[in-house]
């Protein structure tokens, strides 16, 4: 069986299709148009999926009638239409827990860094400004004692809120699609409302999955509820935040500051006046790089492969139901 993956992952994935004796498919170059890219999915039962430059939308299915199976090489699934996946029988693995450590870290570390103005203060190093110890400017503030919201309780949700409470003592609101008891008894997390989540966060912190529901769900209209003082952080989704109403808040001070991982584009345009603010600290979408969880999505996407080929269901699976045994 020929798994197509279009750009290197750690060893330890290649290692183990290898052994599981599956014939491998690498990109000459991996910088591939759409075309390209299609060119070599037509030529493969399945794909290991990296990155999300390309949908897995219906075009895609058609034009690609020999892919049996689609390992994601992340937890998100937004760039696959799982409908059109499931119709076809088309397991779509993915990456769950295994970089919910590194990912809740970015979080936490932007919202650290944008509470204590890191990112324009490191420019200002780099810029040859650093001057005079001055009382008085760029001054941050701190988290001791402040609520946290989290919109999005799931494992990583969850790792953000145990550090914040833990270095910081902060006391955690959350807006889920259901009660996570897990943290409401072990953090005394509070479920919350939608718009108590906006009102009354210091720190308000995304970390859903993202859907075509959640376009531009943090506004104008949601940024003018939330208090002044409040850190908007996003690690999940750029599609989450409507990118000009954000710069526009952060310039009025509806909100204080901005710490996103995640952007709508990515990359993201170089001019966008928002890289210009000093309560910003903007990423290039790390969230999981790190060493120990991109070897364990290595692990989890060739597991997936793996379970396919002998005709087993994927242990991590966006759609479960779906069981297409090779025969
Ligand atoms: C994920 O795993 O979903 C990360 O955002 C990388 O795409």
């Amino acid at each position: 069986m020929k798994v197509f993956i279009n750009k290197r992952i750690p060893e330890t994935g290649i290692a183990m299709l290898e052994k599981a004796g599956l014939e491998i498919l690498f990109p000459e170059n991996e910088n591939l148009s759409y075309e390209e890219w299609l060119n070599y999915c037509k030529n493969t039962d399945t794909i290991l999926n990296i990155g999300a430059d390309f949908k897995y939308d219906k075009n895609f299915f058609e034009a690609c009638p020999n892919v049996k199976a689609i390992a994601l090489y992340s937890v998100g699934f937004d760039h696959v239409d799982i409908k059109e996946a499931s119709e076809r029988n088309i397991p779509i693995g993915n990456t769950p827990d295994v970089l919910s450590r590194a990912t809740s870290d970015t979080a936490f570390l932007l919202m650290q860094s944008v509470a204590r103005r890191a990112s324009y203060n490191f420019q200002k190093v780099r810029d040859g400004k650093w001057s005079t110890f001055d009382p008085l400017h760029a001054l941050g503030q701190e988290l001791y004692g402040k609520t946290l919201g989290i919109f999005g309780l799931g494992r990583i949700g969850y790792e953000m809120a145990e550090k914040s409470k833990n270095a910081f003592g902060m006391n955690i609101i959350y807006h889920n699609r259901r009660h996570n008891e897990e943290a409401e008894k072990e953090l005394g997390a509070a479920y919350v409302s939608f718009e108590e989540l906006i009102e009354n966060s210091d720190v308000l912190s995304v970390h859903a999955n993202f859907t075509p529901e959640h376009k531009d769900l943090f506004n104008s209209s949601v940024f003018e509820k939330m208090k002044p003082n409040a850190i908007f952080v996003n690690t999940a989704r750029g599609g989450f935040h409507n990118q000009k109403d954000l710069y526009q808040a952060l310039v009025d001070q509806k909100i204080w500051g901005a710490g996103l991982d995640v952007t709508h584009p990515e990359p993201m345009q170089v001019d966008d006046p928002i890289l210009e603010l000093s309560t910003v600290c903007i990423l290039p979408h790390i969230g999981s790089a790190t060493i120990e969880a991109r070897n364990g999505m290595a692990r989890l996407a060739a597991g997936n492969i793996i379970a396919f080929s002998k005709g087993e269901k994927m242990p991590h699976c966006a759609n479960p139901e779906v069981y297409s045994p090779i025969l």
